[in-house]
């Protein structure tokens, strides 16, 4: 029998979405098979600890991790092992893993902080790698190169907490005069929606820019466009392919956090998303293009506005680490095109040993 690739599946983590990286990774823990991976789950509490794999087991909301209770770490050190077992004496044995699969959202898992730590190990690891997954978290940055892409996308404008707190006067003057109502008002480098909201007079704009100040240094306030949300997965490396779309209806004001992820969520899913054939064309073409513009590899499910009155396709922006649930949008978008959630999950796993093998062509000494 052939020797089963080993697996590190990463989850949990310092930031604001470790709940939700707690869901997705019990999908995929569960999807992942057996008889071709041996999987080593890696969790990381919201301080950053990384776990035993029965401690691991307890961030979890359901059982999916069977034996073994091992304490790992992750070195930046690529002639030894880069997973290091730990045992209770703190002696360390050298642990073997072919590839990782971070199943993190947010700040230290999808921003390219753990893909730097899988970098300087020299492990294969799925997903976008550091660049990527750092113009990915940074809705300003983002939108610079969509906008050197040609991708259209709503105005904005992008200011520090710094110039905020110095003259707050002016900043709510720009956002009259250049953005106007309604406006989002979010963070930079965030994602589920937190820290965002919908400004609709002069008045909210000073409360909504005070709490996204207290998530970001740097702040973004975008246009309101009155708008159908259509999202598509992105899959692949120098070729990507882009699945069929699908569509967000959102119940509330628009697509929040508690609306994403609470038993109440009045927000329902429609895939494939109802358009015409050429407005599925488009968007999946600019799905590619979006995800080309960041140098996205391996996954990213790229976001679109489709505007109720003119229909136009405009960016909104692209997720290297969507949720990833099995119900999730981006692997229910895949299984509407064909591919099925753990065939997909081996697809993003030798995608990430082939992106590890041609980076590996690249001279690193003269
Ligand atoms: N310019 C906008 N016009 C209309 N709705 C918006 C706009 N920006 C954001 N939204 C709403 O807010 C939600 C979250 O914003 P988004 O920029 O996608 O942040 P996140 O990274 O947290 O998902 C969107 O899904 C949409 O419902
Ligand atoms: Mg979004």
């Amino acid at each position: 029998m052939a020797k089963k690739l080993r697996v590190g599946v990463v989850f949990g983590g310092r930031s604001g979405e470790h709940e939700v990286s707690l869901r997705s990774a019990e999908s995929i823990l569960k999807a992942l098979d057996k008889r071709k991976y041996e999987v080593v789950p890696i969790g990381i509490t919201k301080q950053g600890n990384w776990l035993k794999a029965g401690e691991a087991q307890k961030l979890l909301p359901g059982e999916v991790i069977s034996g073994g209770s091992v304490g790992l770490t992750m070195v930046g050190d690529p002639t030894r092992s880069p997973l290091l077992r730990t045992d209770g004496a703190g002696a360390v044995a050298e642990e073997k893993i072919d590839v990782i699969f971070p199943v993190l959202h947010g700040t230290y898992g999808e921003d390219g902080t753990i893909q730097g730590l899988f970098e300087m190990a020299n492990i294969p690891y799925v997903g976008c790698g550091v660049l990527a997954s750092a113009a990915g978290m940074d809705k300003v940055i983002m939108k610079h190169l969509f906008r050197e892409a040609g991708l259209p996308m709503t105005d904005f404008i992008w200011f520090t907490r710094r110039q905020w707190e110095s003259n707050p006067k002016k900043v709510i003057a720009a956002v009259v005069r250049e953005i106007g109502f309604p406006a989002f008002v979010k963070p930079a480098n965030l994602g589920s929606s937190v820290g965002i909201s919908k400004v609709k007079t002069k008045a909210d704009i000073e409360p909504a820019i005070e709490l996204a100040a207290k998530f970001d240094r740097k702040i973004l306030i975008e246009r309101g466009v009155n708008a159908r949300e259509i999202e598509v997965s992105v899959l692949g490396n120098d070729e990507p392919t882009a699945s069929l779309p699908g569509e967000i209806v959102t119940g509330a004001e628009f697509y929040d956090y508690a609306d994403k992820y609470s038993a109440a969520s009045h927000s329902e899913t429609v895939i494939p998303a109802k358009l015409t054939a050429g407005q599925i064309k488009k968007v999946q073409q600019m799905a590619v293009r979006a995800f080309q513009a960041i140098d996205g590899s391996g996954l990213a499910r790229a976001d679109f506005f489709l505007t109720r009155d003119t229909k136009e396709l405009l960016i909104n922006e692209v997720n290297t680490l969507p949720g990833f649930t099995s119900i999730s949008m981006y692997p229910k978008m895949w299984e509407a095109s064909g591919l099925p959630f753990p065939a997909l999950l081996d697809r993003l796993i030798e995608l990430a040993l082939d992106r590890h093998r041609e980076k590996s062509r690249n001279v690193t000494s003269l």
